[in-house]
């Protein structure tokens, strides 16, 4: 007994070292954290349980044998984050350069099955080389556990990847089947070939960073949601996101109890629109304004800026935001903007969560660039997004709403639950200029009776009563009282009750 004891204890503090003080100073030295002091921060303090500490890789070949560390460049298990239950993963770069072998990725696979059984996220801290190249096809078959994974649990519990370190070739696309990716600027960089193929197959020259990094991935791409500064940072923000997101599909928002009152009136919000329709105002002003405490969770800030996400809570619960923003692009929807509502609406959808829509949009974004970039397919992922969504659904019109924008924007004929408009809104097929240019064609040569025309048109359709006239939209409201507006229509659809026809999936236009 005492003799196994004394085993059980020398593989713990083996494990615990992982690849040994020279590889941890190494991982320092790069203001990286390792596997576990990352874990510590993400967790709450004492919260770990590990899972497979004991486990090593069975490969025999090119010296493997002789170099088993136990736990296998991975530590795995469960914690809780603010009290709440999250099954994690943490790559161990000092192990093998957290490559993923056979065994690896079976202490993922087995956290993401007991996820699925319990009803809890996964949060996956990334860092490794790759597949592990001494063990070949176990290695890709091993990705490709995961990653099926990833998908049967995509919609059931929230998933998370924060990428620590590299991730390359194959390896990206798990963290792309998840539903947030984190990375930490200079020291974590993604792609699917790198410098050195990119430079033999179209002869470019480029860095790592500027290839794959946090700036790149937030703020061209997209593909990153969030990019921090460093782990301590990043760690943190993600115990914040954490959250505000729902267990499973099946718990519900989580509550946080505020002190900040459900009717609270912002009066600043009567003169947030512009009284000039073609001036600009920031929309993040009213989201912060409306929600509890001020506290507004932006996801892809960098990315798309023309449209804002994020999370909120009104009297306590998430709220999942979505707002054009005039101060980019005037609040047009392009390629980017629908993408990144669509994919964020579907979140909401999967998750139960309620979606708030903040409505100034002008139309679709002219031009070759979008045409050929599809937009007519891109668009229509924000309107399918929305028109398949069943969880509650409040809008409202700040300011413009025009052509299939507005259709797009969870208007009532897709199925929004609570329309509102501010008394500034606009809701038409176009703007008054642009209508009476065609409409008028002829009098085009007659510029005092296009001006008057201009005006008339104007004088008809800016304002929100032709909707409301239709019951398109159910309330004008005052901008002061927005957040007590929401609050309550959102109370009143705690339990609404919608579901779509039976399907085995839809065919979202990819
Ligand atoms: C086994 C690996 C490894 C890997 C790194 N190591 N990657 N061992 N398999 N994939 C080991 C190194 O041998 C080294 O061991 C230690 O990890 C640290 O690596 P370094 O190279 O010293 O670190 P660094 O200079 O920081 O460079 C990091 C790196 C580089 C850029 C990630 O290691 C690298 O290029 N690795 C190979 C990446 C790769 O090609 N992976 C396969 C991609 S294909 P010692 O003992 O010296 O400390 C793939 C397909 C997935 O992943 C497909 C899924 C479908």
């Amino acid at each position: 007994m005492q003799e196994i004891l004394r085993q059980l204890e020398m593989k713990r503090a083996a494990a615990r070292a992982g690849g040994g003080e020279k590889r941890i100073q190494t991982q320092h030295a790069k203001g990286k954290l390792t596997a576990r002091e990352r874990l510590e921060l993400l967790l709450d303090s004492h919260s770990f349980e590990e899972y497979d500490m004991f486990v090593e890789h069975r490969c025999e070949d090119f010296g493997m044998a002789e170099q088993r560390i136990p736990g296998d460049g991975v530590v795995t298990g469960w914690g809780t984050i603010n009290g709440r239950l999250v099954f994690v993963f943490s790559q161990d770069f000092t192990v093998f350069g957290g490559s993923l072998s056979e065994a690896h990725a079976e202490k993922i696979c087995k956290i993401m099955d007991q996820a699925m059984k319990t009803g809890a996220p996964v949060i996956g801290l990334n860092d490794s080389g790759g597949a592990r190249i001494q063990e070949g096809v176990a290695s890709l078959g091993g990705y490709a556990e995961v990653f099926q994974r990833n998908v049967l649990a995509s919609g059931v519990v929230p998933q998370i990847s924060v990428i620590m370190g590299p991730c390359a070739g194959g390896a990206v696309y798990s963290p792309a089947m998840t539903d947030f990716i984190c990375m930490v600027r200079d020291s974590s960089y993604m792609y699917v070939t790198g410098p050195d193929v990119v430079k033999t197959v179209t002869q470019e020259e480029v860095t790592h960073e500027e290839l794959g990094g946090a700036s790149t991935h937030s703020r061209i791409s997209g593909v990153a949601d969030l990019a921090f500064e460093n782990d301590v940072e990043a760690l943190a923000q993600i115990r914040r996101l954490f959250d505000f997101l729902p267990l499973s599909n099946r718990s519900g928002v989580p509550l946080r109890p505020t002190d900040d009152p459900v009717d609270r009136v912002e009066d600043s919000l009567d003169t947030l629109v512009p009284a000039n329709p073609n001036k600009p105002y920031d929309i993040k002003e009213l989201l912060e304004k409306v929600v509890d405490d001020g506290d507004f969770y932006e996801i892809q800030p960098e990315f798309a800026g023309n449209i804002v996400i994020g999370f909120g809570r009104i009297d306590g619960a998430t709220v999942g935001f979505v707002a054009n923003q005039p101060m980019v692009l005037a609040g047009c929807l392009d390629i980017n903007s629908a993408r990144k509502g669509a994919r964020f609406v579907r979140f909401c959808d999967c998750f139960s969560i309620p979606i708030v829509t903040f409505v100034d949009v002008p139309g679709f974004l002219p031009g070759t660039a979008q045409e050929y970039g599809a937009i007519i397919m891109h668009g229509a992922k924000l309107l399918y997004a929305y028109a398949e969504a069943t969880v509650p659904k409040v809008t409202v019109i700040t300011r413009k709403a025009y052509g299939g924008a507005y259709d797009v924007m969870a208007s009532k004929h897709l199925r929004g639950d609570v329309n509102f408009a501010w008394p500034a809104a606009e809701i038409a097929v176009m703007g008054a200029k642009g209508a009476v240019e065609i409409i008028f064609r002829s009098e085009l040569d007659n510029p005092d009776r296009i001006e008057e025309l201009t005006r008339e048109y104007g004088e008809t359709f800016a304002n929100p009563f032709i909707a409301g006239k239709r019951g398109y939209i159910d309330d004008v409201i005052l901008p002061h009282s927005t957040r007590r507006r929401l609050a309550r229509a959102l109370t009143m659809l705690k339990n609404k009750k919608l579901d779509n026809p039976w399907k085995k999936h839809g065919n979202i236009p990819l």
